[in-house]
């Protein structure tokens, strides 16, 4: 490593520790270099938490036995795969609200001696018998579905009806056998221990709990777990899930098949024959991982790798990229009206894009290379007024539902240099709120990713259209976004993902920025305060006291609609330095910390 860029690391974490004392005692945001980093009043743990450094690989995960499983892994001489397996399991135990065996998810692998990346898509499926209009009644209002008595409504993100077939599984299981190093009961070993043995219950799961108690607790084996005596299980108190202990188990003895076509398989089944549910045993049976072609772009001297449909995030943080090019972004101030205003141009432009063009590609035709080409940029770029607002009021004007803690990232680098992005999830706050009795799973509410009523928001405010209408097999439109960063001679520099519904495509695009051009060491990159605008409903978010009152009345003189919210994203990144050591930070904004072997 050059002096340089020691005394740059040195001077970084000095500034980050004084920020951090800070932290403790004031609540206004903390600035470094004019950099303001997250306001932590809405941060759930110190800053100086969130940075790991170390030469033998680097594990990155939103709760911190998720990390120290998957650093397990690499000192028991496992490679990237294994870390990122181990921690998938054990973030699906400790992040019922987030992710699970219930759900899917995409997962990127850069192999360091072939130099190239893969890209697997786990993400659920709609199952053979749902069909377009399935959410609606005979007056094309979202149905209400009657459950023993108790009334659910918006039957896309609650209950039976919004689970589509769940891949996670299988995506874990096939990528470990092709490409893992350690036995499957080495890696599933933390995951079945935190189940077995339970873990205390945090705050953000505690008021996710609260938040979906009224769903929660209609459905009995969901209201044994999460419920216990009728109440919602607090901060502090130890959850402790041994039917889901010994599904893992019979998982890691067993294999996929147990889950696709065996004793799991007839539990789900059941669940969803009891509670007005459409997926059968054949649904199931016919669940398959597909490995896609990653989407690639050039960002100045850089490769990007993320990915293709169905997510959307890859294509749009491609097409921002493209769209953010010709601008000197380094001479402008990351948080000065000038850049943000740019950056909230590009945002609408290309969730315009994706609300038109994007949807499975299996299933219809998605123009990806023209999304991800420089002349698309420019085209769309043509309409861009440095000193005025573009409107997308033509489409509603709707205030901007708040972001769940729902979804999961882990980013992870081995010793040899080889790395995994993935993002996971059951989509909403416990996804439908069921968990198939007998097995302790929570199944995903992911149905509520298609355009379910055309017109309509989905619980992330997000319009789509005809090309993410429900098919049978078909996947929903994602927005999750693993992504991978690469130097002109192949050099990985950059894992990164985040959670955060549509605020993924951003999060990551704005820690990617705030790396390349702002040059911010990880940690500012990940910290550094974030803006959202996802085209409609026509806002532009910022994270609440993360802004100068002069840049807020500037933008909103410009003809933005500002509006403040708690957090936006919860980025889980990794990144290889020069001198060959690799460093991992996880946002504040969330409970994950880095571990390293
Ligand atoms: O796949 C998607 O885009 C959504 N199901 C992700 C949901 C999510 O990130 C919830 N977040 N906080």
């Amino acid at each position: 490593m050059s002096i340089q860029r020691k005394r740059q690391l040195v001077s970084a974490s000095v500034r980050i520790l004084i920020a951090c004392s800070l932290v403790a005692c004031v609540s206004a945001p903390v600035e470094t270099r004019g950099i303001r980093l997250f306001p932590p009043s809405g941060a759930r743990h110190e800053v100086a938490a969130a940075s790991a450094k170390s030469a033998s690989g680097v594990v990155v995960a939103a709760h911190p036995l998720a990390s120290a499983a998957g650093a397990a892994m690499l000192a028991k001489g496992g490679n990237a795969i294994d870390a990122a397996i181990a921690a998938s399991f054990v973030i699906s135990v400790v992040r019922p609200q987030s992710t699970g065996l219930g759900g899917g998810g995409f997962l990127m692998f850069h192999d360091t001696s072939g130099g190239k990346q893969r890209v697997f898509d786990f993400r659920e499926r709609a199952p053979a018998k749902a069909s377009r209009g399935m959410y609606l009644d005979g007056s094309k209002k979202y149905k209400t579905i009657n459950y023993r008595g108790r009334f659910v409504e918006n039957p896309a993100v609650n209950g039976h009806l919004s689970v589509a077939v769940p891949g996670l599984v299988k995506g874990l299981l096939e990528v470990h056998k092709s490409l893992g190093q350690l036995e499957l009961a080495v890696v599933m070993a933390p995951a079945i221990e935190a189940a077995e043995k339970g873990f205390e219950v945090y705050p953000t799961l505690a008021k996710e709990i609260e938040h979906r108690k009224k769903i929660l607790e209609i459905f009995p084996a969901s209201r044994r777990v999460f419920l216990p005596n009728g109440q919602p299980l607090r901060s502090g108190e130890r959850l402790i899930q041994s039917d889901l202990a010994r599904t893992l188990k019979t998982i890691m003895s067993e294999g996929e098949q147990a889950f696709y076509d065996g004793v799991i398989a007839e539990k789900i089944v059941s669940e969803m024959r009891q509670g007005g549910g459409v997926i059968t045993r054949a649904d199931l049976r016919a669940y398959r991982m597909v490995e896609r072609i990653p989407v690639t772009g050039r960002y100045r001297d850089f490769r990007v790798v993320s990915m293709p449909p169905p997510s959307s995030g890859g294509a749009h943080i491609i097409e921002m990229l493209n769209m953010l090019e010709p601008f000197e972004i380094s001479k402008m101030e990351p948080r000065g009206s000038k850049y943000l205003h740019l950056l909230s141009e590009v945002m609408r432009r290309a969730f315009a894009d994706r609300a038109k063009e994007m949807g499975d590609a299996d299933f219809v035709d998605v123009p990806l290379a023209k999304l991800t080409s420089k002349s698309h940029a420019r085209e769309l770029m043509k309409t861009f007024n440095e000193g005025r607002a573009s409107k997308s009021s033509d489409f509603g004007d709707m205030s901007s539902p708040a972001e769940s803690p729902s979804t999961t990232h882990i980013s992870v680098i081995d010793r040899w240099g080889n790395a995994v992005s993935t993002t996971q999830t059951i989509n909403y706050s416990f996804g439908s709120c069921v968990v198939a009795d007998g097995t302790g799973i929570v199944l995903n509410d992911e149905m509520d990713d298609f355009t379910t009523m055309p017109g309509a928001q989905n619980v992330f405010g997000l319009v789509t259209g005809k090309k993410n209408d429900v098919e049978p097999g078909k996947r929903p439109l994602s927005s999750m976004s693993p992504t991978m960063i690469f130097d002109e001679d192949g050099r990985l520099q950059l894992v990164v993902g985040s959670p955060g519904g549509p605020r993924i495509i951003n999060a990551t695009l704005q820690t990617i920025v705030n790396a390349l051009d702002f040059k911010m060491p990880l940690l500012e990159a990940v910290h550094a305060t974030r803006i959202h605008h996802q085209w409609t409903p026509d806002v532009l978010s910022f994270e609440s006291n993360s802004l100068d009152a002069d840049v807020k009345q500037i933008l909103t003189g410009l003809g933005h609609k500002l509006t403040p919210i708690e957090t936006i994203g919860d980025v889980q990144a990794a990144q290889r330095l020069s001198d060959g050591s690799v460093v991992g930070v996880s946002d504040s904004r969330g409970e994950g910390k880095p571990a390293v072997p």
